[in-house]
């Protein structure tokens, strides 16, 4: 988690999102870990067909969001830490930790990043 306290301070203002790229991630890696993990017991997922869970929100046009959990940038080193332990940014979320390594974070996040608005 050291570093992350500067990534969310140097959110961008910019409203136009750039794609988003993680060097080295397969979103394809990313979806059979959104599986394996169960994400979709919480959130609807597009390419996931069940379960589609409610508590988390759908992650139908993740993509196109300028912000992570309401409250940090969505970038993709911000999106891995989230994704790998959420309650250690947001103590108050119901957002569990994961058991994602680094690398699978950031495949998990390649994946999200495909979720176009349309
Ligand atoms: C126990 C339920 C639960 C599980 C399991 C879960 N999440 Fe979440 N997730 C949530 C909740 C609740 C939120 C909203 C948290 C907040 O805003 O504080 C959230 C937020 C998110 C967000 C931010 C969404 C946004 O619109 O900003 C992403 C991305 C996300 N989850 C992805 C995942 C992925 C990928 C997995 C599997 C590794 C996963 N979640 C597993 C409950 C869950």
């Amino acid at each position: 988690m050291i570093g992350l306290a500067g990534a969310t301070l140097v959110a961008c203002a910019d409203k136009s999102i750039p794609p988003r790229q993680l060097a080295g991630a397969d979103p394809a890696r990313g979806l059979a870990l959104i599986e394996a993990e169960g994400c979709a017991a919480c959130h609807a997922i597009p390419g996931v067909k069940w379960p589609r869970g409610a508590v988390g929100g759908s992650l139908a046009g993740f993509a196109g969001q300028s912000t992570l959990g309401g409250r940090f940038p969505n970038r993709p080193d911000t999106l891995a830490a989230w994704l790998r332990d959420a309650p250690a940014m947001a103590q108050d979320t119901a957002m569990p930790a994961s058991g994602l390594t680094e690398s699978q974070a950031r495949d998990v996040a390649a994946y999200l990043y495909t979720l176009d608005a349309d």
